[in-house]
């Protein structure tokens, strides 16, 4: 069956970058002069999903505010005959991908985020993305595209993994793994906890906010007990459909990652997305140099 939905969960509250997103959604801030999420949904868009459904929050409506069409700003720019930023904000509300949204009232965890897009999903496979973890891959879109490929073939719920230090293991959900003996850039998953002591992480591999699950995933997550903190996790859903001797596989992330969500991530990728950027790159890297000894 084609995988053409993807849940886009934004309703989160953005604490650990306050107060920067105290007013603005941390999805808004800018990398160069795209807000990070304009770079999460043209990598949804690349990869070939047709609809993409935000779980949203009264306070996030700058985001869906973006992939509207913008009259008068693109009157305005033809005005002034500023040919190539008209080009640049057209590209925006014109990428071929359907936007909705839901929302969710209460942040009660990213279980009961993706839960609230039960009804939209409607029996269909789909995918979930995490818009504050941001994916820098040979071609944009590359490993989301593999992972709905395949569930297209085998319809096996499955996640993206990354590597990390054991450090930054413990702000995940860490993902033990097992190679699959018939395809050799496949792993079964054995076991997810989340964010696990140092003491109790077996594996240097954490999922890494990509998902495609079935439908099955609402009922494991009706099922999940709130935890400490009040929230229903994802994660503890994964573990029910485990459980359930129902396989997960995980594919291992071609490229590399940045967690915008907390302030050294969102750093590390404001610089290095400078460095790569056509028109500012070669004098930023002219500037960091001020700062090599
Ligand atoms: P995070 O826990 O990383 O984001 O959730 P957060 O809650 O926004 O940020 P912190 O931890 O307080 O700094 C992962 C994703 O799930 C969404 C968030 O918006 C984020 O994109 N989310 C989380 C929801 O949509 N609803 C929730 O109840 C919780």
């Amino acid at each position: 069956m084609k995988v053409k939905k993807v849940v886009v969960p934004i309703a989160g509250l953005g604490t650990r970058l306050l107060p920067a997103t105290k007013a603005i959604p941390k999805e808004m801030l800018p990398l160069v002069n795209k807000p990070i999420i304009q770079y999460i949904v043209e990598e949804i868009s690349k990869a070939g999903f047709e609809e993409l459904i935000f779980i949203t929050h009264s306070s996030k409506y700058s985001v869906e505010n973006h992939f509207d069409t913008s009259f008068e700003l693109e009157s305005t720019l033809k005005n002034r005959v500023k040919r190539s930023l008209l080009n640049e904000l057209k590209a925006i509300s014109s990428l071929s991908i359907n936007i909705s949204s839901i929302r969710q009232g209460e942040a009660k965890g990213l279980g009961h985020a993706i839960n609230c897009a039960k009804n939209i999903i409607n029996n269909e496979p789909f995918a979930v993305v995490l818009p504050d973890m941001l994916l820098r891959e040979k071609k944009l879109g590359f490993n989301l595209a593999l992972m709905k490929k395949a569930f297209e073939k085998n319809s096996r719920t499955s996640i993206l993994v990354a590597e990390t230090s054991k450090k930054e293991l413990s702000n995940y959900g860490v993902v033990e793994v097992k190679r699959n003996n018939l395809q050799k850039e496949l792993f079964e998953v054995l076991k997810i906890v989340e964010k696990p002591s140092a003491k109790k992480i077996k594996s240097n591999l954490f999922a890494v906010g990509r998902y495609i699950f079935n439908d099955s995933i609402f009922s494991y997550i009706s099922k999940v007990k709130p935890d400490k903190t009040g929230e229903i996790q994802l994660t503890d859903a994964i573990k029910l459909h485990l459980k359930e001797k129902d396989s997960v596989d995980a594919f291992k992330l071609d490229g590399t990652f940045h967690d915008c969500g907390d302030k050294i991530g969102y750093l590390k990728a404001i610089v290095e997305y400078a460095l790569f950027d056509k028109s500012i790159g070669k004098d930023f890297k002219t500037f960091l140099k001020k700062y090599e000894k």
